[in-house]
């Protein structure tokens, strides 16, 4: 009886994961089918997905520029975020450490995308937000950090109740304070500047998009992919600052403008590396809908934490199940202690030392104005790969 019912629940849910995805495809490494797949397309996310829309292809973009950072902060490690599909898939339909840390970087790539999208005005459905600067009667209004404070509040109130539905969920004091305390305010008085950087619209769009087709799922995987989608979101609106500039006589800043701009890229990517070295194990508490650190001693994750729930597979050699390509023929570096040291990135297989011979730029020779030209030399280096 028992074997029957595994039997009809296989049965029952092929066609299930089938439907609309194929088996092992994922948003992130086919956003376009996301806007061709999905059925019914309603509200936000049809107008995300109107024909040659300039939004979608902001998004694909912020995608890409999140798997890129995710390359380039795992260079030197074993699992070197390659974003080769057969991988990549394989690490997308796990939940390790690895799958959150992608989660957390492509939303946080998305949101980035859109949001610098706005300020350069490449985007019709938004623009750099101008609202502080709104002067009364052609005269400057000249604001302080009290001033400033109230402003923004007030508008991160509106946000919040405009996109939530229950905007009195706990904590919304909480991520408010967040939001400001990263930003350093100026001494004294100041002008809004022109043009801020437009979180909200990027956040809400990047929101739409990776997490709407699982809002209605409250599986536990779900809750850590929402989880680590969010925390990589967060990473971005709450590391807003404030960037000043002096005008008046030889820097002398009599009159200061400010605006809200995000922090570099590059900037978020590493705090979400520092998030995955320390990311928590989790496991589903009793109520079925949250989650808890497996280990009971040890704290609560924080809403920019990166949490899983299984555990990585080592990445020594390939592995079809886990995605993992093995390190054989990586480079490593006899000298560093770390990651990429040939002892970690090889597993301790050892390592063949060869001179590889390189075209590189070289004698290169700056022309006025303002252009480098350089010749190309062949160049012998020494480097340690893998057995
Ligand atoms: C509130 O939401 C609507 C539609 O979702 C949007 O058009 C509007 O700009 C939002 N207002 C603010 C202040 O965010
Ligand atoms: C990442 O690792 C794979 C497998 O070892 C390797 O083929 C690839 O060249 C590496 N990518 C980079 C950018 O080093
Ligand atoms: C190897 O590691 C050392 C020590 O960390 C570092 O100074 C050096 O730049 C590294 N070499 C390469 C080729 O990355």
């Amino acid at each position: 009886m028992r074997l029957f019912m595994v039997f009809a629940i296989v049965i029952f849910a092929m066609p299930i994961t089938g439907f609309g995805w194929a088996e092992g495809s994922n948003i992130l490494l086919d956003p376009d089918l996301m806007c061709k797949k999905t059925r019914r397309l309603r509200g936000k996310m049809a107008e995300i997905c109107r024909r040659d829309s300039a939004l979608l292809k902001e998004i694909i973009n912020g995608i890409n520029l999140g798997f890129r950072e995710c390359e380039f902060q795992f260079r030197n490690r074993r699992w070197n975020c390659s974003t080769l599909r057969k991988s990549m898939r394989k690490i997308l339909m796990r939940d390790t450490r690895e799958t959150g840390f992608v989660n957390a970087i492509t939303a946080a790539g998305v949101t980035y995308a859109v949001t610098k999208a706005c300020t350069l005005g490449n985007l019709v459905e938004c623009s750099c937000d101008k609202s502080h600067s709104r002067r009364n009667g052609g005269q400057p209004q000249m604001v302080n950090a009290v001033t400033a404070v109230a402003a923004l509040e007030k508008q991160q109130a509106v946000f919040e109740r405009n996109s939530t539905k229950n905007p009195q969920k706990k904590g919304n004091g909480n991520r408010k304070r967040r939001l400001l305390r990263n930003i350093k305010f100026p001494d004294g008085e100041w002008e809004w500047g022109g043009c801020s950087d437009n979180v909200n619209f990027g956040f809400r769009h990047s929101r739409i998009f990776l997490d709407s087709k699982y809002r209605r799922r409250s599986d536990f995987r779900t809750l850590v992919k929402l989880h680590n989608n969010m925390a990589g979101r967060l990473a971005i609106r709450d590391s807003i600052r404030l960037e000043c500039k002096c005008h008046g006589l030889s820097g002398s800043c009599t009159v200061k403008t400010c605006w809200l701009k995000m922090p570099s890229f590059r900037e978020v990517s590493s705090r979400l590396r520092e998030k995955f070295d320390g990311a928590y194990k989790v496991v589903l508490r009793n109520d079925g809908n949250s989650f808890m650190p497996e280990n009971e001693h040890i704290k609560q994750p924080s809403k920019y934490d990166l949490v899983y729930s299984d555990d990585s597979a080592d990445f020594c050699a390939p592995n079809i199940r886990t995605g993992s390509l093995g390190t054989q023929n990586r480079e490593c570096n006899v000298t560093s202690q770390g990651p990429d040291s040939c002892d970690l990135l090889c597993c301790n297989r050892g390592h063949k030392h060869h001179i590889v011979s390189e075209w590189v730029n070289c004698k290169c020779v700056f022309k006025w104005c303002c252009e480098v030209t350089c010749e190309k030399c062949l160049e012998r280096r020494e480097i340690n790969t893998c057995l």
